[in-house]
């Protein structure tokens, strides 16, 4: 039995002087829950405060967003960092997509880097045609990107011809400004890294004859002697607009120990840059407009294809940029953070609205390469952990500021603990027959749980600990919000996963088990506790949507909640407690379909192979 009717909270704070203090008590929660961003219904109707991952009220009706994941190398066959790049992208924008809902206002762009002397020589030890291996490892990518859930809206191909028209139309542009100019360049060249490197970071290693060959301090990779005329950008009179924009926008590269390393970098002088190679040594590339001698230096060619995706040349573009956010590699930082913006303010544009810098996964301890043979593939983390399970892992422990190293016990530790026993087991402990015979979303009871603690009257039984729990549930939105904003996706998870433990923390100290729907002393009780407790699960369903597509839909669906439900603007969290109505009080819950998340245990085959090797 549970109880028929429920006195509304807000005709309870009428009364008398202690009626006055639950009045102020609730109205302060209800102002901080406001303050903390969370959607309240007012006057006329929800309302949801929050200044996006674009900084000020991105939000906004029309307010447009774009992110752009770096393009991949078609030498090689994806692996678990290119993917994880993908996955935070993809998270962003997903999570901004919960909050402006509208297709129109978001973009998201993925895609491969196919030109350069890296895939002109991979071709050729493979004993390929260029165009052949780009097909087949670009298709690679694609397809792991579909299957991962990356909700990219275009994939670019630096060999389309779309691409190749962009290109030719920016360098156009320096070209027409005076930023290009002729010159005999010679230095160091690293085709892995594609770029030319200085002296000092340059070394010796015994190469496989036993001689002494120059290699790249920082990579190992071999490097060459290259002494050519090259089309030159003047990259150098753009030091002091570099500083400027960094120094006036401080979330402009963010975190912000890479956006001091890029100023430290711009203490020093910043040479010209060499933006073109010989064609008779480098013809796989798109060749210098009106100089089929030179092609054009493969990281301008790759880095123009942030604006190929918005339809530059055409004006449409200019809907798109600067409201752009990249998300890319600390390997790519000067790329994108010193040569990108230079090439933009020479061709009269902004710089790009943010960067997001990431750090990369290891495999123990050491960098994932296909020579030393610890390369992780991630299809077989798809299959082994979930798409989900496998998007949960790599974003809850990647954590932007640092190296992470990668193996299987982890995965499987993280994954049990935090998907199929806290969250699977919460959802399961509240939905079960057992304990919520009528399949409903049951009815919250304000004289059981009143808008403050200590003013009670003697149906109450909230605890102290649990108004702690109803205002970590409260402001989880908004944390989780600033964290995206901050690039810190694992700090989001961290989040939500410390408010799952505090629920079972609640459930467990209530024992709903021990209540019984025939009482009508225990009846009202349970029911809130139940309701509580779904809330708090709709809140993490709702907020893990932008990680775990599938595992959240499932869970909110097995909460009932529809599809125009699972907004952020639609999250109001525990509406009877803060004296409005709740649409899912009373509701049915949706058909119960398995675990959540079936746990990855220890008998499983592979797991024991690879704790025998
Ligand atoms: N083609 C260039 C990017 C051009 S963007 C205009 C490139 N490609 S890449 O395939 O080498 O790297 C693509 C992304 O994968 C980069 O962001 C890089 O940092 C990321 N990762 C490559 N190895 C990684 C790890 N081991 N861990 C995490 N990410 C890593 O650079």
């Amino acid at each position: 039995m549970r109880p028929s009717h429920v006195r509304p909270a807000r005709r309870l704070r009428r009364r008398g002087p202690a009626g006055i203090m639950l009045r102020v008590r609730a109205l302060r929660l209800l102002r901080r829950r406001r303050a903390s961003g969370v959607s309240v219904p007012g006057p006329s109707g929800p309302r949801h405060c929050s200044s996006g991952p674009l900084g000020v009220r991105d939000d906004a009706p029309g307010a447009r967003a774009f992110f752009t994941t770096p393009i991949f190398y078609v030498n090689a066959a994806p692996h678990i960092g290119h993917l994880y790049s993908a996955l935070l992208a993809d998270a962003l924008c997903r999570h901004r997509r919960l909050r402006v809902p509208s297709a129109a206002a978001t973009r998201f762009s993925t895609g491969t880097d196919e030109h350069g002397l890296k895939i002109q020589q991979a071709a050729a030890a493979a004993g390929l045609a260029p165009a052949e291996l780009c097909d087949r490892v670009s298709a690679q990518f694609q397809q792991l990107f579909r299957d991962a859930g990356v909700s990219s809206t275009d994939f670019v191909r630096t060999t389309e011809a779309r691409h190749r028209v962009a290109v030719q139309h920016f360098w156009g542009l320096l070209e027409a400004r005076g930023l290009l100019y002729k010159g005999l360049y010679e230095g160091w060249y690293c085709a892995s890294e594609e770029c030319f490197l200085p002296e000092a970071k340059v070394t010796r290693q015994p190469g496989p004859s036993g001689n002494a060959c120059p290699v790249s301090l920082e990579s190992g990779h071999p490097v060459s002697w290259t002494k050519e005329e090259n089309y030159i950008f003047r990259l150098s009179q753009f030091r002091e607009p570099l500083r400027r924009w960094l120094r006036d926008d401080p979330q402009a590269v963010t975190p912000e120990p890479f956006r001091l390393a890029v100023l430290q970098w711009l203490e020093e002088e910043l040479p010209d840059l060499s933006v073109s190679r010989r064609s008779s040594h480098l013809h796989w590339g798109i060749p210098v407009p009106g100089d089929d001698s030179q092609t054009i230096y493969v990281w301008l060619d790759a880095l123009v294809n942030y604006l190929t995706v918005i339809g530059y040349p055409n004006a449409e573009f200019r809907a798109w940029w600067p409201a752009t956010s990249h998300i890319i590699g600390k390997d790519i930082l000067k790329f994108h953070a010193i040569y990108w913006p230079a090439l933009l303010l020479g061709a009269g544009m902004s710089p790009p609205h943010r960067i997001y810098v990431h750090s990369h996964w290891t495999v123990c301890g050491q960098k994932m390469s296909k020579s030393l043979g610890n390369v992780v593939d991630p299809r077989t983390c798809l299959d082994r952990y979930t798409v989900d399970g496998f998007r949960y892992f790599l974003l809850r422990q990647g954590v932007p500021n640092w190296d992470c190293d990668y193996y299987d016990e982890k995965v499987v530790k993280l994954l049990d603990s935090e998907l199929a026993d806290a969250l699977g087991g919460l959802l399961n402990r509240c939905t079960a027959n057992r304990i919520n015979p009528s399949g409903t979303y049951p009815v919250f009871c304000a004289n059981c749980f009143p808008p403050a603690p200590g003013v009670a009257g003697p149906s109450a039984r909230a605890q102290a600990e649990d108004y702690a729990l109803v205002n970590a549930v409260a402001t989880l939105p908004r944390q989780v919000a600033e964290h995206y904003d901050n690039f810190q996706i694992y700090k989001a998870l961290e989040a939500v996963s410390s408010c799952v433990r505090q629920t079972n923390g609640f459930v467990q100290r209530h024992a709903p088990w021990k209540l019984s729907w025939e009482s009508p002393v225990d009846a009202p009780w349970l029911g809130t506790v139940l309701h509580v407790a779904l809330e708090c699960l709709r809140v993490f369903g709702t907020l893990l949507q932008p990680v775990t597509p599938s595992l959240a839909d499932k869970l909110l669906s097995r909460l009932g909640v529809s599809a125009t439900e699972r907004g952020l603007g639609e999250l109001f969290f525990l509406p009877r407690f803060f004296g409005y109505p709740c649409p899912f009080e009373g509701r049915r819950l949706g058909p119960e379909t398995g675990l959540l998340f079936p746990r990855l245990d220890q008998s499983r085959a592979w797991l024991v192979k690879a704790h025998r090797t």
